[in-house]
């Protein structure tokens, strides 16, 4: 198992548009996907996307199992996305808080489209088409903004409902996802 290490704000890497996947069949596509499983893993996170781990490729994974630490968001089944396109199913928009293993030991308030629908590639190369709300299509804007060069604190609208996890959730042992 290969533990990649997670760029962190401010490597210009996490700036950078991805490319897309054109070939589906290499043995790279295959091998960066389970790198990246087993780095998102291992670090208890809740997605990762490919330019995290230094790669410029649109290539984004997430899972939430069933957690006592999110005891309100539901699961996402494990999910491999490629070249995702994003289409929001409707205006309606909400706060939520979000971390991201790039950005350690902080959270803030970031406006998300509570549901969308969202359509790529998995990695076999066949196509995915889901509709989807609350976390799970926050997870996912999260994730392919990392495709776009966004992190989440570019989005966060009042910079007071940021700050450091252990201070504003004491005790609730929250980590970086
Ligand atoms: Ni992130």
């Amino acid at each position: 198992m290969v533990v990649r290490d997670v760029l962190k704000m401010g490597d210009p890497r996490l700036l950078a548009h991805a490319n897309p996947v054109a070939d589906f069949a290499s043995p790279e596509l295959a091998q960066l996907i389970i790198d990246m499983r087993d780095t998102m893993r291992a670090l208890d996170g809740a997605g990762l996307a490919a330019p995290q781990i230094g790669v410029g490729l649109q290539v984004v994974i997430f899972e939430v199992s069933a957690n006592p630490r999110y005891p309100d968001v539901g699961t996402v089944p494990f999910t491999v996305l490629i070249n995702p396109v994003l289409t929001p199913l409707s205006d309606v928009i909400e706060d939520g808080w979000e971390g991201c293993l790039s950005v350690p030991g902080m959270r803030g308030l970031v406006p998300r489209h509570v549901a969308l629908r969202y359509q790529g590639y998995d990695a076999a190369g066949q196509p995915i088409d889901r509709s989807v709300s609350d976390f799970h299509a926050r997870v996912v804007q999260h994730e392919v903004d990392h495709l776009n060069g966004i992190l989440y604190p570019m989005r966060i609208r009042d910079l007071r409902d940021f700050g450091f996890t252990d201070t504003l959730f004491p005790g609730q042992n929250l980590q970086d996802d």
